[in-house]
């Protein structure tokens, strides 16, 4: 089977194309991703307009490419999977009007893709992950501790009461003045400081359940950075972005830890733990979750950090996974902008 996914749900302008014929195995064909970088850059966060705008200008050539590195046609493609949500709404419009048009253009089916879902198959992709496995999503608008149980079978466990934890580390980077997009940035800086420096606060450590919350971490870098004289030093900098980057590590761990604790009764035990989402790119979070993984007598799955940030080969994987059941989707199938993952269509075989 021959996929082509596309992605268009935040500031990246995706198109990936997977194929599973080599005896079982996905191989990459196609991996196009045109980051806006540029255009938000002066804003310093992801505007809707431009993005939508800039996808639009984009989606064609990035689509173009895709075809012209895997060398084939549409004609050689066995379905078109576009993200129809959840995310900034006039961007997944875009793509999954181009997806839709492909899919008419060509005869071939259309599958709308939740974008949380595809962050969430992706280790499926490099991994031979069975279901059921614990998954822990963050990105940029999301933070949440699920039960993967099948394909559209996912069970939440937490999510963030506040803030996504993508989140708290873009607003602290802006915050520090380290610019955009401000999770690898802080991780750099985060690499010549001192974790011990600030004793941040750690909200949800150790309550019950498996929830996050975000804000007051991000308050508390705020009034540490108005407290500090002016221009921040270097110093200030980087140490502040190694203690929280520590903390996050920390309150994920946490959070996760407890994850564990309450699949422990289930009739399936978990396979794996599994990380998705942006944030996954982060290394001391994956050293983290690594160690936790393997007190629970589990993997650890991290996809590599270009499959964890937003692309297109996520999109056409979760299309294959949904094609290779027999699921596809009208023409008429809306993109939305919220889209929850137990709102999905269940798996049929
Ligand atoms: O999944 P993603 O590409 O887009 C969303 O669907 O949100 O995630 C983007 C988020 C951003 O908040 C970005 O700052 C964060 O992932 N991120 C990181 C790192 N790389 C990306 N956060 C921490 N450390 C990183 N190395
Ligand atoms: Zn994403």
């Amino acid at each position: 089977m021959l996929i082509l996914g596309i992605e268009t749900s935040c500031d990246e302008t995706a198109c990936g194309i997977v194929t599973d014929a080599a005896a079982g195995q996905a191989r990459i064909l196609a991996h196009v991703v045109a980051t806006q970088f540029e255009e938000h850059k002066p804003y310093g966060g992801v505007v809707p307009e431009i993005a939508a705008r800039a996808h639009l200008d984009k989606i064609d050539e990035v689509v173009r490419r895709a075809l012209q590195d895997a060398s084939v046609t549409l004609d050689d493609i066995d379905g078109i999977a576009a993200t129809c949500g959840p995310g900034l709404i006039g961007g997944v419009m875009v793509g999954a009007m181009t997806g839709k048009a492909l899919a008419a253009v060509a005869g071939k089916p259309f599958i709308a893709i939740n974008h949380l879902e595809a962050h969430a198959l992706t280790a499926r992709l490099t991994h031979d992950v069975p279901f059921p496995y614990l998954l822990l999503l963050v990105s940029g608008g999301h933070c949440q501790l699920v039960l993967a149980e099948g394909i559209g079978r996912f069970r939440r466990l937490g999510t963030t009461l506040d803030d996504a934890v993508g989140e708290c580390f873009d607003k602290s980077a802006k915050l520090l003045g380290l610019g955009y997009p401000g999770g690898p940035l802080l991780e750099k800086a985060a690499a010549d400081g001192n974790a011990k420096a600030f004793d941040l606060p750690r909200p949800m450590m150790g309550r019950a359940g498996c929830d996050f919350s975000f804000s007051g971490l991000k308050t508390a870098v705020r009034l540490a950075v108005e407290a500090a004289p002016k221009p921040l030093s270097e110093t200030f900098v980087a140490n502040m972005a190694a203690s929280l980057q520590a903390a996050i590590a920390a309150i994920l761990v946490d959070r996760t830890r407890h994850a564990f604790k309450a699949v422990e009764g289930e009739a399936s035990p978990v396979t794996a733990l599994v990380v998705g989402g942006g944030v996954a790119a982060n290394e001391a979070i994956r050293t983290a979750l690594t160690a936790l993984a393997a007190e629970n007598g589990v993997p650890f799955v991290a996809p590599p950090v270009s499959l964890c940030t937003d692309n297109g080969v996520m999109i056409a994987w979760a299309g294959l996974e949904r094609l290779r059941l027999g699921q596809s989707d009208g023409l008429d199938f809306r993109a939305r902008p919220r889209w929850p993952l137990d709102e999905l269509k269940k798996e049929t075989a």
